[in-house]
């Protein structure tokens, strides 16, 4: 089942329009990636979905209900993990969470039970300092724990990782991942290999609008390969190449693309004939970073 449909959604500021005819659907229990550059509208995508900007055009629906501008009967479904989350730094990771059930008025035992599931999950069950002592990692691991605390159905999470070092970004990334038995995960980023670890699908937002979306497999696929790479062992054979094939591409010193593949054969006589030294020579797929660039025209 579709949880979320954006359909042609348009937002500006003043006379800046930020996002033009922007549509897209997320299924149930998928990690979703939403990637675009620096001021592409991504974070305001997120707000016109947790309603607290109006659209200037189209239709935002969440688990088959209308979201709203204002206070949105749908974020009821939502957790939300803002870029920069603030937390009450003299409170200690337990004690935030419980705080958190108090709010939503939950039981005494409700409250420690899924206050202690969540810390485990995201990893801060052993953890008894103030959240003021926290890294940047632990506070969006617990921003997390927060966001998911009333079981929402759609988890929306802006630039979660971006910030982190590696190790703070796979584990990130590895409790989004587990995130996804019990909800559905929407997360910005500009980190492509990123979306290749976790994501099922991904949205690449540009100019105002959608310009590539599916399966991250599907997207990776449509593009088909971007040729055939070469690579010799000594640099002097790549040039001796270059000089009698000048359509080949060079890449590196000792590395070439090929763009027409009939044309393998006369490359590979010619390697004999010369006894060069090839140590490789096979196809190169896109992946979603060389897709990005070639969609955002660079
Ligand atoms: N409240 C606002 N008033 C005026 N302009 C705004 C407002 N919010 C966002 N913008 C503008 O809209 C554009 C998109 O901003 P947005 O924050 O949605 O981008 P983003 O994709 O999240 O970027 P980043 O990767 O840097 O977080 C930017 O040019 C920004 O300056
Ligand atoms: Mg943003």
């Amino acid at each position: 089942m579709e949880l979320l449909t954006l359909s042609h959604v348009a937002k500006g500021f003043g006379e800046k329009e930020v996002l033009r005819d922007v549509s897209f659907t997320i299924p149930e229990h998928t990690v979703f990636g939403f990637v675009g550059q620096n001021g592409a509208g991504k974070t305001t995508t997120m707000k016109l979905i947790l309603g607290l900007l109006l659209a200037d055009r189209g239709e935002i629906t969440l688990n088959g209900m209308p979201v709203c501008y204002g206070n949105t009967p749908t974020n009821r479904f939502v957790g939300y993990l803002p870029d920069v989350p603030e937390f009450y730094s003299y409170m200690t990771a337990v004690e935030y969470l419980r705080f958190c059930g108090e709010i939503a008025g939950m039981t005494k035992g409700e409250m420690e039970n899924r206050s202690a599931e969540l810390l485990c999950l995201v990893g801060l069950d052993k953890e008894k300092g103030r959240i003021k002592g926290f890294s940047r990692g632990m506070k969006q691991r617990l921003g997390i724990a927060q966001a998911l605390f009333g079981r929402p159905k759609l988890l929306i999470c802006d630039e979660p990782a971006s910030a982190l070092d590696p190790t703070g970004r796979r584990e990130l990334l590895d409790i989004l991942a587990a995130a996804k038995q019990q909800t559905t995960v929407l997360f910005s980023t500009h980190i492509l290999s990123d979306v290749e670890h976790i994501c099922d699908q991904v949205a690449f937002l540009h100019k105002g609008e959608i310009v590539l979306q599916g399966s991250v497999e599907e997207v990776c696929k449509s593009k088909k390969t971007a040729g055939t790479e070469l690579e010799t062992e000594r640099p002097e054979d790549a040039r001796m190449l270059l000089l009698e094939f000048p359509f080949l591409k060079p890449l590196e010193k000792k590395r070439l693309l090929l763009e027409e593949p009939e044309r393998q054969w006369e490359i590979l006589k010619f390697v004999a004939d010369h006894r060069l030294a090839l140590l490789r020579m096979e196809q190169r797929e896109m992946d979603l970073e060389d897709l990005f660039l070639e969609v955002v025209g660079k």
